[in-house]
């Protein structure tokens, strides 16, 4: 089995969407192998998506990554790196099919919800962002 990182993001949390997206994490099957509340730093936030520094909406997603309490976490089962995009739906919601997260829960392109890896080295840099290796048992 694989493991997989998300993030419930600072929109999810503020509009109370929290439990009802670990309840669809849950009913497809992932096991919650670790999960934290914290509020990041800009610093955190940007060197989180570093890969979009260059992006026109690095300083929006930045900012918007840094606005709020989120819930980092691992989670696992088969196919769970692919499974998990599948199940967060398109970036923008408009998007997104319908019983996705993005679609049930996100409110725009920017603020849409949910992170998950989008490949298997992907995950290998962003659990170890969060979580120390005692964490992750
Ligand atoms: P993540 O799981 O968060 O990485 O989303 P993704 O893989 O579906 O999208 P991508 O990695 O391309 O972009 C990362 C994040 O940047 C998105 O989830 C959005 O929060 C934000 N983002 C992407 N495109 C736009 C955009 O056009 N405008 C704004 N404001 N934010 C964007
Ligand atoms: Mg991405």
């Amino acid at each position: 089995s694989q493991r997989t990182f998300s993030i419930i993001k600072p929109d999810a949390v503020k509009n109370g969407h929290a439990a009802a997206i670990l309840a669809e994490i849950s009913k497809a099957g992932f096991k919650l192998v670790a999960i934290k509340k914290i509020v990041l730093t800009k610093e955190q936030a940007a060197g989180f998506y570093y890969v979009h520094a260059a992006r026109p909406f690095f300083g929006e997603l930045v900012d918007f990554m840094s606005s709020g309490v989120i819930y980092p976490m691992v989670l696992e089962k088969e196919n769970a790196i692919a499974d998990l995009r599948t199940l967060m739906g398109a970036t923008d919601p408009a998007k997104a099919d319908e019983g996705t997260i993005r679609k049930m829960f996100a409110t725009s392109i920017g603020e849409n919800a949910i992170h998950g890896s989008d490949a298997e080295e992907t995950a290998a840099f962003e659990i170890p962002y969060f979580f120390a290796g005692y964490e992750l048992k």
